[in-house]
This record gives C-alpha cells, structure tokens and sequence, in this order.
C-alpha cells in the first residue's frame, strides 16, 4: 500500500486513505488521474462541476475537497445510492449529487456546467465524432472539459493491429485508446472547442501498475483481471500504453 503514498508525484492524493480508495476500485488509480489532470484545468471554488462516468465516486470527493466545486457525479453502471453512501461519509454529501445517467441522454440544462471532467470512462462512449459537439452543449461558454482516458503512443490503425499483450487483456476495445495527437486533433477540427494541453502521462504505464499490484495484494475482488492487466503492463513496460490527458474550453459560438 505504500507505494500508493507519493507526495512528491501526487500530494494531494497522497492525503487520502489507500485502503479506503483501493475499496472503490473500477480501474487505474483515479485520484492520481485528476490530480494531473487538474494541472491542465482551472478549477475555482463555487464551479459546478460534472463528474462524468464517476464511478463509485473517488472522484467526486476530490473534486468537492480539493477545489471546492460542487459536483454532479453521473454514472451509468453504479447506482445512485452507492454513490452517496460515499459522499456521505466523505462529509462531501453537501456538496455532490449523485445522477444516474447516459452519457448520451444527459438530463441537464445547455450550458449547465462551468467544467466537465471525465476519468478513465470517456473511452466507453466519447470517441464517436458527434460526441464533442453533444457533451459541449451543457458547458457554458469559456467551460473546461478534461478527459482521462486510456491512451498509446501509436495509433492502432498505424500499427495495423492491436498489440497482442493488450488484445489478450481488452480485446477490440482497444481501438478507443488514441494518442494525444489523436485527440487534439479530434477535438481542434471542430472549432467548437481550443485543445489547452493534450498528453501522455510520461509513466502512466508504470502507475497503473503499481496501482494494479496494490489492488491484487489487497482483497481486488476480480482477481484474473488484475492479473491479466499486471501482465499486459509488465509485457508493454510503456511502449505503447499510457494515459492519454487531453483538456479544451468551449469555444463562443459564431455570430450568425
Ligand atoms: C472504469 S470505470 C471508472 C469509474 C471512475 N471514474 C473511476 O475512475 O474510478 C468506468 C465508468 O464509466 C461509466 N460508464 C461507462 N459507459 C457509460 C455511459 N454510456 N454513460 C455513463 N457512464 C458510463 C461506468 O458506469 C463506470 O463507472
């Protein structure tokens, strides 16, 4: 568990409790995903915030703690409930809602959020090409959308496959894992948002490992998974897998 304790790299996260975050497993370290995401954003007390794919809501928590934002943490396989369980003993309840909700049938107000933050979910359901301009609508003008996602420093359709140690583990799903370029690429064309940083995390392969063997060593509930993606991280030794962290705010609308 220590070595999910590193002021250095991440200070804030290194604040919060290993065992209770490790509890809240759904993937890579979360915490450590926003905190260097949030160094690309600009998050002000008093924001509204959307936690998109939120999870069991580790995210949230920091959100509301860290920047004092209040949240929306939508989340479709987790219910509700759940959730505020967690905010609630957080002592976070004040300051987040929980939603249950689609990320393509969103039940908010156009231009509802000053940010919307989005960890290690958007590969689920945000890289179609109309999906920028859909989630855009509930950001105010000027409004940050910051994505954590997983990433590869090639493209799979430049590689013309999928690598096989990442195949054996996700299967097609891979082809949802861009490059940064990819993404602000994706995301500049549309004139609809300016891509403020766009990135690799430098040693996102080798935190997702350590945050895998953390999880196997205490009590990950799917342990053939974890095992399955130790192997693919320690095959790959950051070859190819990263964590792709890709901000922009909302771009005015043209006059008409
Ligand atoms: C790998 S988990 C990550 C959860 C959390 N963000 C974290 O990092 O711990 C992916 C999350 O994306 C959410 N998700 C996947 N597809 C979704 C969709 N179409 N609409 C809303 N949420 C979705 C799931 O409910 C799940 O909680």
């Amino acid at each position: 568990m220590s070595d999910l304790i590193r002021p250095h790299d991440y200070p804030r996260s290194s604040r919060y409790d290993p065992g209770w975050l490790v509890g809240l497993d759904m993937g890579p370290n979360p915490l450590w995903l926003l905190e260097d995401l949030s160094r690309d954003l600009e998050l002000k007390p008093g924001m509204r915030v959307l936690d998109l794919g939120s999870g069991m809501g580790a995210t949230s928590v920091f959100l509301a703690r860290e920047f004092g934002v209040d949240v929306v943490a939508a989340d479709l396989w987790i219910a509700p409930e759940k959730a505020e369980a967690v905010f609630a003993e957080a002592g976070v309840a004040h300051q987040v809602r929980a939603v249950s909700a689609e990320a393509h049938a969103l039940p908010f107000e156009p231009e509802s959020f000053d940010a919307i933050v989005s960890i290690d979910a958007y590969e689920y359901f945000g890289t179609a090409d109309s999906y920028l301009a859909y989630i855009t609508r509930f950001l105010k003008p000027g409004g940050q959308l910051g994505v954590a996602t997983p990433g590869m420093t090639r493209e799979v359709r430049d590689l013309g496959a999928i690598p096989p140690h990442v195949k054996a583990l996700v299967g097609w799903e891979a082809i949802a894992w861009h490059t940064a370029d990819w993404w602000r690429f994706q995301w500049d064309i549309t004139e609809l948002v300016t891509v403020t940083s766009a990135r690799l995390q430098e040693n996102g392969w080798h935190d997702w490992l350590l945050w895998s063997r953390a999880c196997l060593e205490h009590g990950a509930t799917d342990r053939d998974v974890v095992e399955r993606t130790i192997a693919m991280l320690e095959a790959d030794r950051g070859e190819y897998l990263s964590f792709a962290l890709v901000s922009a705010r909302k771009n005015a609308a043209p006059a008409s």
